[in-house]
């Protein structure tokens, strides 16, 4: 007998696989996350290391704070509970990109190890490669591109990370990056050594 309670939400995706999709576009699809301050650079880094893996073929997709925030989670704000839900749902997309064979570049504050950690068990530690952008807050607070540091610092904002609300350092993210000491170009290739090894198409 068909029970009413089991399977509400049938899997019809079983047919065509993650390899498959992998293997059509020759890649293999990860989610490379990058965290750091607001203004340290993060999404800059992304578009460029997205334009270098386009123009070798490879066929990826960037989340931040713009596309994301803006859209499905513009019902969210700064607050503890809402960053954890803002990088929870933004997991779970990534997964569901994943699961399409398309790389994922997440560029998020994602401020907090438990944030992250939680980001990590979602997609799967094998998938996640983590980017630090370790700008000092000074030099971030220096360029204020968005001029929200000196709104926080005047108190207009409240729970600003890196002035009211905290930041934790990642402990061994996959690569570090330095933007107040070398340049776009750098950093891009420094990501890229080590990523390519990651994205590259293997029969086996
Ligand atoms: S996260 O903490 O939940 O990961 P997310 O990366 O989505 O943050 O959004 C950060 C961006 O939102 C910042 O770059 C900044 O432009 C903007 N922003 C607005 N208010 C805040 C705030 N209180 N703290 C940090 N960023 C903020």
């Amino acid at each position: 007998m068909i029970s009413k309670n089991k399977n509400i939400h049938p899997i019809f995706d079983n047919i065509l696989k993650r390899v498959d999709k992998e293997k059509l576009l020759n890649q293999r699809s990860i989610v490379v996350w990058i965290t750091g301050l607001s203004g340290s650079g993060k999404t800059t880094i992304a578009k460029n290391l997205e334009l270098e893996l386009h123009k070798a073929g490879y066929l990826t997709k960037l989340l931040d704070g713009d596309n994301v925030r803006t859209g499905i989670n513009n019902n969210l704000k700064f607050t503890v509970e809402d960053r954890k839900e803002n990088i929870r749902r933004i997991a779970e997309v990534s997964k569901l990109f994943m699961q399409g064979g398309v790389i994922l570049i997440n560029c998020f504050i994602s401020p907090t190890k438990e944030i992250r950690e939680q980001a990590k068990e979602i997609i799967g530690h094998k998938d996640f490669f983590e980017i630090f952008v370790n700008t000092p807050l000074e030099v971030c607070e220096q360029r204020d591109e968005k001029g929200l540091y000196a709104k926080a610092r005047a108190g207009l904002i409240k729970n600003f990370t890196g002035i009211d609300s905290p930041y934790e350092n990642p402990e061994n993210p996959d690569v570090e990056i330095k933007t107040s000491e070398v340049s776009i170009d750098e950093c891009v290739k420094k990501i890229l050594d080590k990523l390519l090894l990651r994205i590259e198409y293997k029969n086996d």
